[in-house]
């Protein structure tokens, strides 16, 4: 387990430069998996080298693929086809991440070959049923402790083809049964409550992979040859987030964050950020293999509380806590509608912003789907709990911009599992922070 770190953050400065955000993680962790099975050799530039996206990087070497690793970031995964994974000697460990065990399960299932997926603490407490159950019914053999990891995969080969009425919108959901379809015998449909994150979609086309979208279903035929390819992995606007959340709320800040992600089905908080009034610019966009991409420059300035609906809560799924941060600066109130999905995660996000922002000092209640923060021009600083959450712990190093006295925030370790490097980045930028070995308990 990793050191315990505490971040302590002097109130006050602005946000200021260019800094350079790291690699998307969804991207990255599905550019291993595809590479995995595709034929060929698939380059992959701009790979997030965080904790998450190492455990599939382990993952996949632990099935017997072969990955150069030219630099940290740009890496050369030799895939061995749909049906080249060896069985894996060990259980896998997916650490913290949930998209690496949730996209993992749809490829295992169906491999003909027994596997075991494992996780740390928080993962082996989130829900597992929402991807086990669509399995099942495609005739995957799955076992787990009520629903949680510890979750072996028996072999089955082939897999059924089978009709999916999802009930969340979830990506990663989504993305584990396109996977699947790949290893079942005929068409596998799948139809979302609403639109989530379609980097799946849009890489598995990258590689060759004919999709059929009708009617509002998703369909992909078993069997489909994935080719090697070239994949361009831009700076991931959920980590963005927290730079664009800072800047936004912080009058004096101006930064620009270069090619940074902009896909359509994730930029709710470019969304939300400028319905509360913030000055954002997103330019020189551009498309490089099936992902947008753009430069975006924020200036700091006044906000307004919004109301935040549920569809826009999922187009901001992983940013809500940067968005819950700049709300506390903002004048009026903010309410947050329909994202009972943000107390499954990493923590409990609901609860974790609410029991923060309280510390600071906010105004702040929850209902099971959602927070409502009432804007003040004045924010203490606070002893600050983020539950080990990676971005809990980023979204309060930001409340530092604009809090009146330091903030200690604890357990931030988990920042390394999508942003290693943040503290170096955004003291860089003018965040009074830095971080120390967590005091014994
Ligand atoms: C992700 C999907 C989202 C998001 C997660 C990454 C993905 O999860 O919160 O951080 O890469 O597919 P859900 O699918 O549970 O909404």
């Amino acid at each position: 387990m990793a050191a315990r770190l505490d971040y302590v953050v002097t109130p006050g400065g602005t946000l200021q430069g260019a800094p350079r955000v790291p690699g998307d993680k969804s991207i990255s962790h599905r550019a291993l998996m595809l590479g995995a099975i595709a034929e060929g050799v698939t380059e992959i530039e701009g790979f997030l080298d965080g904790a998450d996206c190492l455990s599939t990087l382990a993952a996949i070497r632990a099935m017997g693929i072969q990955v150069d690793a030219v630099s940290a970031t740009s890496l050369k995964v030799h895939g061995s086809g749909l049906y080249g994974l060896q069985e894996p000697k060990a259980p896998v460990d997916c650490g913290n991440a949930g998209t690496a065990m949730r996209i993992l399960m749809g490829l295992l299932a169906g491999q003909g070959f027994e596997s075991t997926l494992i996780g740390d603490e928080s993962l082996s407490k989130r829900p597992m049923r929402r991807v086990i159950d669509p399995l099942m019914s495609m005739g995957a053999r799955i076992d787990s402790r009520d629903g949680q990891a510890p979750i072996t995969l028996h072999a089955v080969k082939p897999l059924k083809p089978a009709r999916h009425v999802l009930k969340v919108a979830s990506a990663q959901v989504k993305s584990a049964l396109l996977v699947a379809g790949l290893y079942a015998g005929g068409y596998t449909w799948i139809k979302e409550p609403g639109p989530s994150r379609d980097h799946t979609e849009r890489m598995l086309r990258s590689f060759g992979v004919h999709l059929i979208r009708e009617s509002g279903w998703l369909g992909i035929s078993g069997g489909e040859r994935l080719e090697a390819t070239r994949i361009e992995v831009p700076a991931d606007l959920s980590s963005a987030a927290f730079f664009l959340a800072g800047a936004a709320m912080c009058p004096g800040s101006q930064i620009t964050l270069a090619n940074v992600g902009v896909n359509p089905t994730r930029d709710g908080v470019i969304r939300i950020l400028r319905l509360m009034g913030a000055h954002i610019e997103v330019r020189h966009s551009r498309l490089g293999g099936g992902e947008p991409a753009a430069d975006i420059t924020v200036k700091g300035g006044r906000l307004r509380g919004v109301d935040i609906t549920p569809e826009l809560v999922t187009l901001a799924i992983d940013d809500i806590p940067a968005v819950l941060v700049a709300a506390a600066c903002a004048e009026g109130t903010t309410r947050v509608h329909g994202a009972a999905e943000l107390r499954v995660k990493e923590s409990d996000r609901l609860q974790a912003m609410q029991d923060g922002l309280a510390a600071m000092g906010v105004k702040v209640d929850t209902t099971p789907d959602g927070i409502n923060v009432s804007g003040s021009p004045h924010l203490k600083g606070g002893d600050i709990d983020s539950h080990g959450d990676h971005r809990i712990a980023m979204a309060f190093a930001m409340a530092g911009l604009r809090a009146e006295s330091p903030m200690l925030i604890r357990d931030c370790a988990n920042v390394d599992t999508s942003f290693p490097g943040f503290v170096e980045l955004a003291r860089s930028a003018g965040l009074q922070i830095t971080s120390r070995k967590a005091e014994a308990a």
